[in-house]
């Protein structure tokens, strides 16, 4: 059986150095992404307070084969939209960028994207791998500018752990 479960009161550093520590102990062996990906989604839901939605975006082929887009993975929370276009919406916005999108008010975000009504600030961050986007991992919550800095910092910190542990 695992246990992972954060300290109570542990500082932001310490509880994401915690999540990585259990990210890395359930990833490092396993080459299947499905399995790395979904048990992530699961520490994110287990570790972070205030959220409705934890997962991932996989850059994958459009249903024409045509392009890419980012293709919904394994997650925590309502069912969510399926594909999303690179350049669309805070998780589109994240993987043309390359750059982390951490919004403090999504219905202040043009073009957001509402999967779930009850979403009201939201925080993804690209994992690269070879300076390639490759995924997203996005994160929701239902309370107003509830990812601060350090939240951005610690899921960075998880993505750069996780790029060689994801399709
Ligand atoms: N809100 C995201 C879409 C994905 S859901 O939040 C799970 C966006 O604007 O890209």
């Amino acid at each position: 059986m695992y246990d992972f479960k954060p300290e109570a009161g542990a500082d932001p550093q310490e509880l994401y150095r915690q999540l990585r520590e259990a990210a890395d102990a359930l990833t490092a062996d396993e080459p299947d992404s499905v399995a790395n990906m979904a048990n992530i989604a699961s520490l994110l839901w287990e570790f972070l307070p205030d959220l409705n939605w934890a997962g991932f975006y996989r850059l994958a082929d459009s249903k024409s084969g045509k392009a890419r887009e980012l293709v919904l993975g394994p997650f925590v929370g309502r069912p969510a939209c399926i594909r999303i276009p690179i350049g669309v919406g805070v998780c589109g916005t994240a993987a043309a960028s390359g750059e982390t999108q951490r919004v403090a008010d999504v219905h202040a975000f043009a073009g957001h994207i509402a999967c779930d009504a009850a979403s009201q600030s939201e925080l993804v961050v690209p994992i690269k791998r070879g300076g390639e986007v490759i995924a997203v991992i996005d994160l929701d919550s239902p309370r107003r500018s509830r990812f601060a800095e350090a939240d951005a910092e610690g899921i960075e910190a998880l993505a750069r752990l996780l790029a060689d542990r994801i399709g």
